[in-house]
């Protein structure tokens, strides 16, 4: 099959969450499995300075209309591995930023025309390059008109640029809402600024188009798939959502075996397997030491890696300090974000110096030692479609204290209720709920066989691609 992907995020070339590591990891084991795939990712500083965009096998410019205003963009197409190219499209007023949404304390001004340039963009470069896709698969908010611009691209050019659409949901609260003086910019029909189409309560919503109009829908676990059509989780879609009921599908992520796995991760100070756990010890050692913590100490050491964003339980954890201020443990959160948890969480680590540390900033070698040396991860989100780093921690031997909503729901067994299986430990996302997570984790530390039997059944899971993988290719083929 020809697939083509549209995303705002691609590992390694930019990366805030999640979304890069899904979408490189499906666009390559896609390009492994034999398909053609393409990527079309926006002309990002950090993608553009990389080694392999750097030798770019073709350029060629684009023009695209934004209401009635005529852009120019260049489209830089390179090859990072056998049947995968990557398409940056160009234009640095909008794309040569350090941040792709905003500065950490609000969204930049531009961004609707930022992403309705980009997903123009992609389409025009998509039919200069003549791709004839089978599949366009779009993820997010950034990318979600992407269905209805191509068709009206089609119709406006009288060709076929696609037979299938497909769009992807990682976060129901991201939507791209804007004031309806925004709908011009995309030059749609203007039936479509109404209540079926993208108005939204006097404004426009972006990610309602993607939901209303691709001709599958997905998102990344089957429990979100589930809770988005409710009211709780929905954030204002659940209504739309449930339009599609009948063709949504919850499709787990799987994760980069080739990245995260510690028997071959050179972002290690030492790597270890199932087998021989040696590695972990100086992975742990190495850990406290980076942080200028006693390194001989044996305590619970817990890890966390994250955007500083509500959805991933700050505030539970906050309310939970005194567990970290007390107990004889260590705390080590890497994260960047939200300014306001940025404070609260530095002036938590201020009170504890020597045993709790915040490292404020995004570091991929930083969250692999964190993995590797952590005898607990912390994921206390409050609502997480599907969530990497739990499955990264298994596969790590570190024991995931979760949420149990969305995808984390569906890839952790809680080790008290289910001591056959259990892999973690799992918890209403709730201050009460987390502080129980916490003295059960206590308890599992302290019985030294139950720990090592849970670490051992995580590490042996299997949450490679390839079912996710196969998974995509049954609903592409579906769809066509
Ligand atoms: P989300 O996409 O909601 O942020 P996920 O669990 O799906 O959550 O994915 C988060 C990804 O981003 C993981 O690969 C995680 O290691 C990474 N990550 C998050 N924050 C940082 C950070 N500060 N430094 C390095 N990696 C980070
Ligand atoms: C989003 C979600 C996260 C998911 C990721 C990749 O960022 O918040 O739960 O794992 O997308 O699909």
């Amino acid at each position: 099959m020809k697939i083509v992907h549209v995303a705002s995020e691609l590992f390694p070339y930019m990366k805030t969450g999640g979304l890069a590591d899904a979408v490189a990891s499906l666009a390559g084991t896609m390009a492994d499995r034999g398909h053609e795939v393409a990527v079309f990712l926006p002309g990002y500083r950090s993608a553009l300075d990389h080694p392999g965009a750097k030798s770019a096998e073709r350029t060629f410019r684009i023009r695209i209309e934004l209401g009635s205003e005529l852009m120019s963009g260049e489209v830089r197409v390179f090859s990072p591995r056998k049947n995968l190219r990557v398409h940056l499209i160009c234009r640095d007023e909008y794309f040569d930023r350090r941040h792709p949404y905003g500065n950490g304390e609000r969204d930049y001004e531009d961004n609707a025309d930022r992403f309705i340039f980009f997903a123009k963009g992609a389409i025009e470069a998509l039919r200069l390059a003549d791709l004839q896709a089978d599949v366009v698969h779009a993820h997010d908010w950034q990318t979600s008109l992407v269905p209805l611009l191509l068709r009206d691209a089609e119709r406006r050019h009288g060709v076929t640029l696609a037979m299938k659409t497909v769009f992807t949901i990682h976060n129901i609260a991201f939507q791209g809402v804007f004031p309806s003086r925004v709908f011009p910019r995309t030059n749609l029909p203007e039936e479509l600024n109404n209540i079926d189409g993208l108005e939204y309560y006097n404004q426009i919503n972006l990610l309602k188009g993607g939901i209303l109009f691709a001709d599958r829908v997905t998102t990344v676990s089957p429990r979100y798939a589930q809770e988005i059509q409710t009211p709780e989780f929905g954030c204002g879609l659940d209504g739309v959502v449930q339009t599609r009921a009948e063709d949504i599908k919850g499709l787990l992520n799987g994760i980069d075996t080739a990245v995260w796995n510690p028997a071959v991760d050179a972002l290690l100070p030492a790597r270890y397997s199932s087998a021989n756990m040696a590695g972990k010890a100086v992975c742990r050692t190495a850990l406290l030491k980076s942080q200028s913590f006693d390194v001989k100490f044996t305590g619970p050491i817990y890890g966390m890696v994250c955007r500083l964003a509500e959805q991933k339980g700050i505030d539970l954890l906050l309310a939970n300090a005194d567990f970290f201020l007390n107990q004889n443990c260590r705390l080590i959160i890497l994260g960047s974000g939200e300014k306001r948890y940025e404070e609260a969480l530095q002036a938590l680590a201020a009170r504890a110096p020597q045993r709790i540390a915040l490292c404020a900033k995004h570091d991929e070698t930083m969250s692999h030692l964190i993995e590797g040396g952590s005898d607990f991860f912390m994921m206390p989100s409050l609502f997480e479609p599907c969530g990497l780093n739990q499955m990264y921690s298994q596969a790590y031997g570190t024991i995931p204290l979760v949420s149990r909503v969305g995808g984390l729901a569906d890839t952790v067994t809680d080790a008290d209720t289910d001591p056959v299986n259990g892999t973690g430990l799992t918890f209403p996302p709730t201050n009460a709920g987390l502080a129980d997570g916490l003295q059960r984790s206590l308890l599992l530390f302290a019985d030294k066989a139950r720990l090592a039997a849970v670490q051992k059944r995580g590490m042996e899971r299997d949450f490679s691609w390839a079912q996710a993988a196969a998974a995509y290719e049954q609903l592409y083929q579906d769809s066509l």
